[in-house]
């Protein structure tokens, strides 16, 4: 069973997703973390980001690992690393690179398929594309100025002014959201919730409220 739980960056997609696998004993991937660790590849090996051959080579040629919220790029711990304000500003274009797409959407399905077939997974496309046969979809959304504040206490953002980071959040929705592989959308049979007015708990209740529907628990 797959829980899909997608969305755009600073709507608690990754607190929420942690805590419903925690609730039900669930391995938990974070694919954003899978496409941070194939650009932090890409920049490391100084493949021109435009160039989408030679970073869709890069990233054929890496192993990229993740295990209880750590990401490891052949085998070395990049948790930290991938955060990057480099990383975050080359991994909307790397992300949108077809052949990147590929290659690491075959690592978040094979993930999934090791941990059993059963896991929790966030990110932008995984009830659309991933795993369009996910038995709970979940599409998080926000107001943009309540995604940039959350956004403001995370690591890779700290000390930054919510001004900048909402200006940086909208440049990467507007990419993510018009790029013509997987772009950023809900799928047809996801549960729309908007998490602005709402606390972690009440949207991950509403989240098991879904689950318990479709009598996995
Ligand atoms: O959630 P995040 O900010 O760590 O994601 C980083 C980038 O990865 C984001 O700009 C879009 C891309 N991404 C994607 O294209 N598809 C996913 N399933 C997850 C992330």
């Amino acid at each position: 069973m797959v829980i899909a739980i997608d969305g755009p960056g600073g709507v608690g997609k990754s607190t929420v997703a942690s805590r419903v696998a925690g609730e039900l004993g669930l391995p938990h991937l974070d694919t954003g973390a899978t496409y941070r660790a194939a650009t932090l590849a890409a920049l490391e090996a100084r493949a021109a980001i435009e160039d989408a051959g030679a970073v869709a080579a890069v990233v054929a040629a890496v192993d990229i690992g993740y295990e209880s919220g750590w990401t490891t790029l052949d085998g070395r711990d990049v948790t930290e690393a991938i955060r990057s304000p480099q990383v975050t500003a080359a991994v909307s274009p790397v992300s949108a690179i077809p052949e990147v797409r590929t290659l690491v959407v075959a690592v978040q399905r094979r993930w999934v398929a090791d941990h059993g077939g059963r896991a929790v997974v966030e990110g932008r496309d995984i009830g659309t594309v991933v795993f369009p046969h996910a038995a709970v979809k979940v599409f998080l959304t926000a107001r943009p100025e309540v995604r940039a504040r959350r956004r403001a206490g995370d690591a890779e953002t700290a000390g930054r002014a919510v001004g900048d980071i909402a200006a940086e959040l909208a440049r990467r929705d507007h990419l993510d959201s018009t790029r013509e592989a997987s772009p950023l959308q809900p799928a047809a049979d996801a549960a729309i919730i908007d998490t602005s007015e709402l606390g972690i708990d009440e949207v991950v209740a509403e989240i098991m409220g879904l689950v318990e529907a479709i009598g996995e628990r």
